[in-house]
């Protein structure tokens, strides 16, 4: 058997990759600080898989408190890194609190996967690495260029993935994947878990299903005046057990390829751009809710247009993102309801 350390285990993406790992018969221990995420989370797998993950509430910037867990578990064999402050309007606000979380967490997680000889690493990057791309790039590619970051959560993804090209530069036992994450949206099909945004929530998924639980009086579109051809922005909305599925993919191919290069990267979306009001119309569609909505303007740096070209991923890993939208989104709508207690 076969042990994954999942730091970030209990959030979003997190949890819902423990899930994926540990019913394909991977061992998985979770460290995480919960500082954006609940201790009930680990009920929620259990529910789903019969069983509990390990797990250690410890901050993986702190290299004693790591060293530990990988003492305690000497079968570890790979590591996936979620572990991260995520919200880009706050690393605006403290961007040393999300260069130190960000930076520091990995470098520490580097260190000590060195010291215990754990070699492959997948790490949880983002499209927000290609800014907005030129339409000769679009879909986007592996093979785009890299843009300056919008924001400092944005920068992070950038360094922590030099960061960890560098070290493979000089430890060729390392190996990485890195997977550029589109939009992720919706909930395990169980309910069991799903999104938990902290406050009035930035992403557009969980707005859309607070204003359909009503707690929030209208969702407000930023934005109907860009070049796309309802003028609202375009994004590659990704289901979350999709992607979960592809860090598995990531995980068995780095165990048992024979031939692979040291370091990869792969975008992971759907292929397909949607609209802000494309996606409204279809929640409204799938769940039989209205959302209230009104046009407002745009938001600061918001990127226009940008969606995968997940060929790389399909191919190299024998993964698709294939869950049609409407399941996607009833499901967020589903786990919504479930945290809410609305019938
Ligand atoms: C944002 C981040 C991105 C990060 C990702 C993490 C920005 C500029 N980008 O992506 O770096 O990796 O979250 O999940 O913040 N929208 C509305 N009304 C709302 C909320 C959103 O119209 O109340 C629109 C936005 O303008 C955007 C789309 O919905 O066009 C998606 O927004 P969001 O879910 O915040 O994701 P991104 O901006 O793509």
């Amino acid at each position: 058997m076969s042990r994954i350390l999942v730091t970030g285990g209990t959030g979003y993406i997190g949890s819902h990759t423990t899930v994926e790992l540990m019913q394909q018969g991977y061992d998985v221990t979770i460290v995480d600080n919960l500082s954006n995420s609940s201790i009930d989370v680990l009920d929620g797998i259990e529910a789903i898989v019969g069983k509990k993950p390990d797990f250690a509430n410890i901050d993986c910037g702190n290299h004693v408190d790591l060293d530990n867990v990988f003492k305690q578990y000497p079968d570890i064999v790979g590591v996936i890194h979620f572990a991260a402050s995520k919200a880009v309007g706050e690393s605006v606000e403290k961007p040393l609190l999300y260069y130190r979380n960000n930076l520091g967490s990995l470098i520490t997680l580097l260190e000590v996967m060195k010291v215990h000889q754990v070699q492959n690493l997948v790490f949880s990057s983002s499209c927000t690495v290609y800014g907005q791309p030129d339409a000769a790039h679009l879909p986007v590619d592996e093979t785009a260029p890299i843009q300056k970051a919008l924001s400092p959560y944005g920068n992070t993804k950038q360094i922590n993935e030099e960061i960890i090209c560098d070290e493979a530069h000089t430890d060729k036992d390392l190996h990485a994947t890195i997977l550029r994450y589109f939009n992720p949206i919706g909930a395990h099909p169980s309910a069991q878990i799903g999104e938990l945004p902290n406050g009035v929530p930035q992403n557009l998924l969980p707005f859309i299903t607070q204003t359909a639980a009503g707690m929030r009086p209208e969702l407000k579109v930023f934005g109907n005046d860009y070049n796309t051809p309802d003028g609202s922005c375009i994004r590659d909305y990704i289901y979350v057990v999709d992607l979960a599925k592809a860090h598995v993919k990531a995980i068995d191919r780095m165990l048992h390829a024979k031939k692979r290069d040291q370091v990869e990267v792969f975008n992971l979306g759907t292929g397909t751009g949607l609209s802000v009001l494309t996606l409204i119309h279809e929640f409204e569609a799938a769940t039989g809710v209205k959302i209230p909505y009104t046009i407002v303007g745009r938001r600061e740096g918001d990127i226009e247009q940008v969606w995968a070209a997940p060929k790389k991923a399909n191919e190299v890993l024998g993964w698709k993102a294939d869950t049609p939208i409407r399941e996607v989104l009833a499901s967020a709508w589903n786990w919504e309801k479930k945290i809410r207690n609305i019938k």
